[in-house]
């Protein structure tokens, strides 16, 4: 059980409340392109406003190095967050520390949002300085950390004003702690894991974790290419790691000793072409021709995996099994997408996706909606499937005080 503070446990009526988010949205010419990171927020800002806390909302965006860059400033989230807040005025601080963020904050009545500047404008943030932490926490009286999604990162506002101010989870980070605690602590069994992505060197600490916990582990994606070459498959051109023969085998051999099962492709879609509606064609994974390289699982494999769905109470996926972002090879991550849907939907399945690719394909297919729950974290979730202890999670732990036990 992860216990901290909560919204309820800190007095936050009439103060100046310093929140940490995740404004790290998507954007492409200068308009945010998915908005979901902002909808979440919506919860922990409508209880502040109500409770007429001014409201200081603290993010980074994008890794601008320390330095000021236009192009990464968060003034253009000031109008989707005022959209979100069904047309409230959200005012905007030049800077995040300093007399311009002062003179923001001073101005700021009861249930007012200011925004401030990029923290990765400074280089203290990510240096975890506990200086600019100081500067950041005299802009307020309590500090709220709602962003779940950096908290993987042990920078100045995400564990450092915890030093300096009473702090509390905000509702989103309750939400995502809770559900994903539930992963490891009390999901129901059997349980697999969906795994994809495209090296198994940077999944390595992921895929030991999930052979540990989880009762089934399926493989895809362009990692899968490095376990079939490893098990002597011939894989062509297809993408994969051949100094990683010795660990994949290790894996799987673990996988074995703690009782997961792994599941990896049987079939899979051979390009000729890394391109749109390149010639491909369905081939069994011991028939990859020489010319030709692996970019999705193909019709039996689909089968296969979703068999083992069938058979299991909880899923976590984290990374597409196909390279979904060209068409056709997409094919295999919508289909896939559609059972854990279907499965959720009839109530056989519990579905928990993070990731920003595996959102991506999941949007792509049209299915966001259909998952039990959507984490908001790429980095930060993949961190806790392999099973580390988040800085931030860490720093609103520290804070706890159980309650006392009542005198009988
Ligand atoms: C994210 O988008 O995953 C978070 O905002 C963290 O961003 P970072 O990887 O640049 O720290
Ligand atoms: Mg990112």
């Amino acid at each position: 059980m992860v216990a901290f503070p909560r919204l309820e446990d800190i007095n936050v009526t009439n103060k100046t409340v310093l929140v940490r988010t995740d404004l790290n949205v998507p954007m492409s010419g200068g308009k945010v392109t998915d908005n979901t990171r902002i909808l979440r927020l919506l919860p922990t800002l409508n209880y502040l406003i109500k409770k007429k806390a001014r409201i200081v909302l603290l993010s980074h965006f994008e890794r601008p190095g320390g330095k000021f860059v236009p192009s990464m400033s968060l003034a253009p989230l000031v109008d989707p967050l005022s959209a979100a807040l069904g047309g409230k005025d959200v005012k905007f601080g030049v800077d995040c520390v300093g007399p311009a963020a002062h003179e923001a904050v001073k101005k700021l009545k009861s249930g007012e949002v200011l925004l401030l500047e990029n923290l990765r404008f400074h280089a203290e943030e990510e240096k975890g300085s506990a200086h600019f932490a100081r500067e950041l926490a005299s802009l307020g009286d309590v500090f709220v950390n709602d962003a779940f999604s950096c908290s993987h990162r042990a920078h100045a506002s995400i564990t450092g004003i915890a030093d300096y101010l009473p702090i509390a989870a905000g509702r989103l980070m309750e939400q995502e702690v809770g559900v994903l605690t539930s992963i490891f602590e009390s999901a129901e069994h059997p349980i697999a894991a969906i795994v994809g992505g495209s090296k198994v060197s940077s999944k390595l600490e992921l895929l030991d974790n999930l052979t540990k916990t989880m009762d089934v582990l399926i493989i895809g994606g362009a990692m899968a290419n490095t376990f079939l070459h490893a098990q002597g498959h011939k894989v062509g051109e297809s993408l994969h790691e051949s100094g990683m023969k010795a660990v994949a085998l290790r894996i799987l051999k673990n996988a074995e000793k703690h009782g997961c099962e792994v599941l990896l492709p049987v079939d899979v879609v051979a390009a000729f072409e890394f391109k749109a509606q390149a010639r491909c064609r369905i081939v069994d994974v011991d028939a990859i021709p020489a010319h030709a390289m692996a970019v999705d699982i193909g019709p039996d494999t689909v089968e296969l995996f979703s068999q083992a769905l069938a058979g299991c109470k909880t899923v976590v996926w984290n990374g597409p099994p196909g390279a979904f972002e060209t068409s056709p090879f997409d094919a295999g991550s919508i289909a896939l997408a559609r059972i854990v849907a279907k499965l959720t939907a009839r109530k056989k399945l519990v579905s928990i996706a993070g990731g920003g690719d595996t959102v991506a394909s999941l949007s792509h297919a049209g299915l966001t909606d259909a998952f039990s729950y959507i984490s908001t974290a790429g980095g930060a979730f993949l961190e806790w499937l392999e099973g580390k202890k988040l800085p931030g999670v860490a720093a609103l732990m520290k804070a706890h005080k159980p309650a006392r036990r009542a005198a009988r």
